[in-house]
């Protein structure tokens, strides 16, 4: 899914799918989130259509927007999930996901995370050092178990992105040195509490072109060729996450670009019996959802015109954090020609606040906005800063509603803190 087709104008006012934002705007308030069940049926079906009946597990990355309805919906629909926290595996089980479609990545899985999983019978942790390797081992040889072990390996491949998420270059703190995997796969290989299972690689977000996953990709098939010499016989290829969406103007590559890319290299090299799984989180979702927010207050500072809007960083810490572009839409947006450029800001006490810069607009005070592409990496990275309630979250499905996470009480905020005597 790479555009937003689930949110258009009709009648002169943006709709997800059949309901007007002005409806959900009144119905719920803002800040809000807003999500189109559709465009998450259809990011799911772009992937399903391109594994082309072929065995590949898409483990939605969770972290990408992890609210229970989501997740139950990518669960019927079959995926698996790419957790990162022990609280994401719980996440998952509350949202009845299946945990033998779990695997579990992430640098410093702690002890009572690993416990939970192998107690949960994940599919396979994705093992990002030997410390963690030997600690693994070390708990399921407590519990009397064997636990699925793939080695994330580090390729040493530029994604071609944004270096904040970019994880596959060996500066990143990520995976192991994919020159000292084949030793460590030996050592695995004499831990009798671990099963390998599978080879994996995550390099990185917001890709947009085919070529780095094949350049991490001839490296994987040359470790495997040098693992089945060892005598390592994998039984998936985990290729990661990281496709693109289209907040601008970006024309990324489709879920089919790649798979059929990926299937081709992989026949060539013998090895087309491995399953094929993919961790894709953003493009699962980011364009499935907008942040709807209203303008609380026009003000100009000598040239400088501001829109402080009652959405902030904590709602989407994106902009500031990235230098991200998400695009901003007037609800009911007016015929007359927009002049002025605005920067789209919030009430939080930092100049970092901003949502968007330059934006021209024709603003009226009380306006609905709506920032889009906010499906992914929104709710899930939200803070209350400020002492600010997160947001509601609702899903639409055509004219029906769904409110999935109510807005936050005030009173939430605060009441598990105590005084001192
Ligand atoms: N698998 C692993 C191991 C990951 O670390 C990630 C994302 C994914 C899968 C999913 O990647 P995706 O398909 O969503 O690109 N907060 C940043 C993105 C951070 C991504 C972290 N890892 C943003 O808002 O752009």
């Amino acid at each position: 899914m790479t555009v937003a087709t689930h949110f258009q104008h009709k009648d002169g006012v943006l709709h997800a799918e059949n309901v007007s934002l002005e409806q959900l705007a009144h119905d719920f308030g803002t800040p809000l989130y807003v999500y189109s069940r559709q465009a998450l049926h259809d990011a799911w079906n772009s992937y399903h259509q391109a594994a082309q009946g072929r065995d590949v597990l898409v483990c939605y990355g969770m972290k990408a927007n992890s609210n229970l309805a989501i997740l139950n919906e990518f669960a019927r629909l079959g995926t698996g999930f790419d957790i990162v926290s022990g609280g994401e595996l719980a996440r998952v089980i509350a949202a009845k996901g299946d945990p033998s479609k779990v695997v579990f990545s992430g640098v410093g899985k702690q002890r009572w995370e690993i416990e939970a999983a192998l107690d949960a019978h994940i599919k396979c942790f994705n093992v990002e050092s030997v410390a963690e390797l030997e600690r693994i081992a070390t708990i399921a040889a407590e519990k009397g178990v064997k636990a699925p072990v793939s080695l994330r390996v580090n390729p040493d491949v530029d994604a071609k992105t944004h270096p904040y998420i970019s994880t596959g270059l060996k500066d990143n703190k990520f995976g192991i040195d994919i020159n000292i995997a084949p030793a460590i796969y030996a050592q695995a290989q004499q831990l009798p509490n671990l099963d390998i299972v599978g080879l994996d690689c995550h390099i990185g977000s917001q890709i947009t072109q085919i070529s780095p996953y094949l350049d991490a990709l001839h490296k994987l098939i040359l470790l495997i060729k040098q693992l089945q010499d060892q005598g390592i016989h994998l039984k998936h290829l985990d290729i990661g996450g990281g496709l693109g969406i289209r907040y601008t103007d970006e024309t990324p590559a489709t879920p089919t670009d790649l798979l059929s890319a990926v299937f081709q290299a992989l026949d060539a090299a013998d090895l087309g019996h491995l399953q094929l799984v993919l961790e894709p989180g953003r493009s699962m979702v980011g364009n499935a959802g907008v942040l709807l927010t209203q303008v609380e207050y026009l003000k100009s500072n000598q040239d400088k015109h501001f829109a402080i809007v009652n959405a902030a960083m904590n709602d989407l810490i994106r902009p500031t954090l990235y230098e991200a572009w998400h695009d901003v839409e007037a609800v009911r947006p007016r015929n007359n020609n927009a002049t002025i450029s605005y920067d789209i800001v919030g009430p939080i006490c930092e100049s970092g606040d901003w949502l968007a810069k330059d934006r021209t607009l024709n603003l009226e005070q009380g306006d609905l906005l709506a920032v889009m592409s906010a499906g992914a990496y929104a709710f899930t990275m939200a803070s209350q800063y400020n002492t600010r309630p997160r947001a509601a979250e609702v899903i639409v499905d055509k004219q029906s509603v769904h409110l999935v996470r109510p807005r936050e009480e005030l009173h939430s905020l605060f009441e598990s803190e105590r005084l001192l005597d």
